[in-house]
């Protein structure tokens, strides 16, 4: 299938490894060109290097100011944007009782207001082409708690409110919004984890964990011409993880 992406332009946030990784090779893939940032400046020149075309920017997403940074700087190296993908490490991790409120703040900083600034940055430039594709990764655990990622859990789930707004606001634009929530995936932050991953893949039903190109390949799909009519979905790769119909 032809996805219709030749020469699109793209921006893509927390791509040195992981989930962002694999959403901007699969995009370059399909011919896009992209800028893909993280905090690391040799881990984003490295992952640049194995991107066809990629542009490397290191930028720290926790900072206020850095969303907007980034798709200022990327639409301008790419002479405009069309497809925004929101992504960025984890929050601090634990239950309501072990977190601080300096905990609840840099998660706001990491999950939200990163994602609001680079939105807010990217939707004139949008606006003015009639064309628009914003993608939010998040996780599984905005429908689903996930047990300990309490913060992840309030925040994500918020997420999907604000993409329901923002999608009803801009599809007279021709401009759509979706949310990727991916499931328990093979990647750096998986095995930092600590957790038994043959354990989890046992509470999955297809058996396994997911390979990010999978999760790629829905991005994509989603940043496509043939995802036209698709705008407003909270969209798992979830190996049937998430019970809720
Ligand atoms: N893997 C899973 O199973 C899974 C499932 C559901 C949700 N998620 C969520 O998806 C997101 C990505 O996870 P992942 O598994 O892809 O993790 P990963 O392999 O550790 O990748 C995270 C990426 O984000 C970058 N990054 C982290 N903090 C950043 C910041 N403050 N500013 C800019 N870039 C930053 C990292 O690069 P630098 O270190 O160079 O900054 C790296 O490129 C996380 O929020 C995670 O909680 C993951």
């Amino acid at each position: 299938m032809d996805l219709g992406l030749q020469n699109k332009r793209a921006a893509v946030q927390g791509a040195s490894s992981g989930l962002g990784f694999a959403i901007a090779k699969a995009l370059a893939d399909e011919g896009v060109r992209v800028v893909i940032c993280s905090r690391d400046p040799s881990r984003i020149q490295a992952a640049a290097r194995a991107i066809p075309h990629a542009h490397p920017l290191a930028i720290d997403l926790d900072s206020p100011g850095s969303g907007a940074q980034f798709v200022r700087e990327a639409a301008g190296y790419l002479g405009g944007l069309d497809i925004l993908i929101t992504n960025s490490g984890g929050p601090p991790k634990g239950d309501f009782s072990a977190l601080s409120s300096q905990d609840w703040d840099a998660g706001y900083h990491r999950l939200w207001r990163s994602a609001i600034e680079s939105i807010r940055e990217a939707l004139p430039l949008m606006q003015s082409q009639r064309f628009g594709r914003i993608l939010l990764s998040t996780s599984t655990a905005a429908k689903e708690p996930i047990p300990h990622l309490t913060i992840s859990n309030a925040y994500r789930a918020g997420l999907l409110g604000l993409m329901k707004s923002l999608s009803q606001e801009v599809a007279p634009h021709n401009i759509t919004v979706n949310a990727l929530l991916p499931g328990f995936t093979r990647t750096k932050r998986m095995e930092d984890w600590g957790v038994p991953l043959d354990q989890i893949a046992k509470e999955i039903p297809l058996g396994r964990l997911a390979e990010p190109e999978e999760f790629g390949a829905l991005a994509a799909f989603l940043a496509s011409s043939k995802a036209a009519y698709i705008t407003g979905q909270a969209i798992a790769c979830d190996g049937g993880l998430l019970k809720s119909i």
